[in-house]
C-alpha cells in the first residue's frame, strides 16, 4: 500500500461582498448582533452571471500550481458540494475547465464534505489506483438561503478551495488519523428538503425543487460543540497523538463561538486556531480549504506541521482528519 501527502492548496471567493450592514438593509438585524453571536462581519456571494464551477475550477488550478502538478496528471477530481450548478453534479464541468483527463464525480456531505473528501482521496491514492487526486470543496449556499430569515441568512457565504492529494511511499502517509460519523436522527435541525408541486399538466407527475435552508440554530450549536471534540479525540487516538501535538486547529468555519468552545475543550491556545470566518461567513464545504489556503500562503502553516481538521453540519454529519502538511 502507498501513503498520501497533501502538496498544494488554492482557494477563490466571489468578488461581491455583503457586509453585516448591507444585510441590515433588507432584514431586521445589525452588525453588533451578528458579530457577537457569530464572529462574522461579511460574506462573499456569487452573482447571477457567475458560477460555482468557475470559482471551483480556479481554486483547483491554484492548488495544482502550488503542487507543481500538471492538469493532465490529475487522475480524479472529487468535488465536495451540496450546491452544484447542475442537479447531476458539477465535477465533470470542473474537470474539463481545468483540463484534467481522469475521472470526476461529486460527493455530498454538507459542511463535512471537504474532510470526508480528503479522507476519500487518501483512500484512492493509498489503494494504488490513482496518483493525483484533486479534492475541491465548493458551495454557494447563498442560492438556497431564505433572505427574509434573519436566523439563517446572516450565516452563509460562497467560496471554493482545493487540495492536491498525491500518492507517496507507504511508510510516508501524512494522514495520521481520521473519523467519519453521521446521525440521520438529527436531520431535522438543518435541512433544505425537496418539495414537489402539482404538475402543470393534469395527470403528469409532480415537479421537484428544493426549499430554502431551514435550521434550528441552538440545536446545531449544541450538536457542534459536542460532536467536534468527539471526532477529533477519535482521530487523535488513531494517530497516537495528544492535543499538545496539534500545531493548528483548522475547523469548519461556522461560528467563532464554536471554534472557541472546541479550542477551550482541548486547551488549545487561541494562536493555533485558524479563523477567517469574519470575512467569509460559513462557506460550507469550502470553509476548511479556504482557511487552509490563507494559512499556508500567509506563512502560518509550514511543511511538517500537524493539522487537526474537522467538519460538521447537515445530515447530521461530522468528520475529522489529523494530517501533516
Ligand atoms: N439579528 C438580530 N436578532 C436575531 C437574529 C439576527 N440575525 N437572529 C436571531 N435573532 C434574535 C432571535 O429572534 C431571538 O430573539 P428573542 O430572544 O426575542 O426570541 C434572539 O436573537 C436569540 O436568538 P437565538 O436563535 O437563540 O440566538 P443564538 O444565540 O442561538 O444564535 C445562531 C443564533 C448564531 C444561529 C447560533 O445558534 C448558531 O451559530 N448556531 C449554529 C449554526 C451553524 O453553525 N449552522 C451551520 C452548520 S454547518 C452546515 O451544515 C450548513
Amino acid at each position: 500500500a502507498k501513503g498520501a501527502r497533501f502538496i498544494g492548496v488554492g482557494s477563490v471567493a466571489p468578488t461581491t461582498t455583503l457586509s453585516n450592514d448591507d444585510l441590515s438593509a433588507f432584514v431586521d438585524t445589525n452588525d453588533e448582533w451578528i458579530a457577537t453571536r457569530t464572529g462574522i462581519r461579511a460574506r462573499k456571494v456569487l452573482q447571477k452571471d457567475e458560477s460555482l464551477t468557475a470559482i471551483a475550477a480556479e481554486a483547483g488550478k491554484r492548488a495544482l500550481e502550488m503542487a507543481g502538478v500538471a492538469a493532465e496528471d490529475v487522475d480524479l477530481v472529487l468535488l465536495c458540494t451540496s450546491s452544484p450548478d447542475d442537479l447531476f453534479g458539477s465535477a465533470t464541468q470542473i474537470q474539463s475547465a481545468i483540463g484534467a483527463k481522469g475521472a470526476a464525480f461529486d460527493l455530498t456531505a454538507a459542511c463535512s464534505g471537504f474532510v470526508i473528501g480528503l479522507i476519500n482521496a487518501r483512500q484512492w491514492v493509498t489503494d494504488g489506483k490513482y496518483h493525483n487526486v484533486l479534492v475541491i470543496g465548493a458551495d454557494a449556499l447563498s442560492r438556497y438561503v431564505d433572505w427574509t430569515d434573519r436566523g439563517t441568512c446572516i450565516l452563509f457565504g460562497d467560496g471554493a478551495g482545493a487540495v492536491l492529494v498525491q500518492a507517496t511511499a507507504g511508510d510516508d502517509d501524512r494522514l495520521l488519523g481520521y473519523d467519519i460519523r453521521s446521525d440521520g436522527g438529527g436531520y431535522k435541525s438543518l435541512k433544505a428538503p425537496l418539495q414537489c408541486t402539482a404538475a402543470e399538466n393534469a395527470g403528469a407527475p409532480p415537479r421537484g425543487s428544493f426549499q430554502p435552508i431551514l435550521m434550528n440554530g441552538r440545536e446545531v450549536f449544541k450538536f457542534a460543540v459536542k460532536a467536534v471534540p468527539q471526532t477529533v479525540s477519535a482521530s487523535l487516538e488513531e494517530a497516537g497523538l495528544l492535543t499538545d501535538d496539534i500545531d493548528w486547529l483548522v475547523l469548519h468555519q461556522a461560528n467563532q463561538r464554536i471554534l472557541d468552545a472546541v479550542a477551550e475543550r482541548f486547551h488549545i491556545p487561541h494562536e493555533k486556531v485558524i479563523s477567517n470566518l469574519a470575512n467569509y461567513g460559513n462557506t460550507s464545504a469550502a470553509s476548511i480549504p479556504l482557511a487552509l489556503d490563507e494559512a499556508v500562503r500567509g506563512g502560518k502553516i509550514k511543511p511538517g506541521d500537524v493539522i487537526a481538521s474537522a467538519g460538521f453540519g447537515a445530515g447530521l454529519t461530522w468528520a475529522s482528519a489529523i494530517f501533516t502538511w
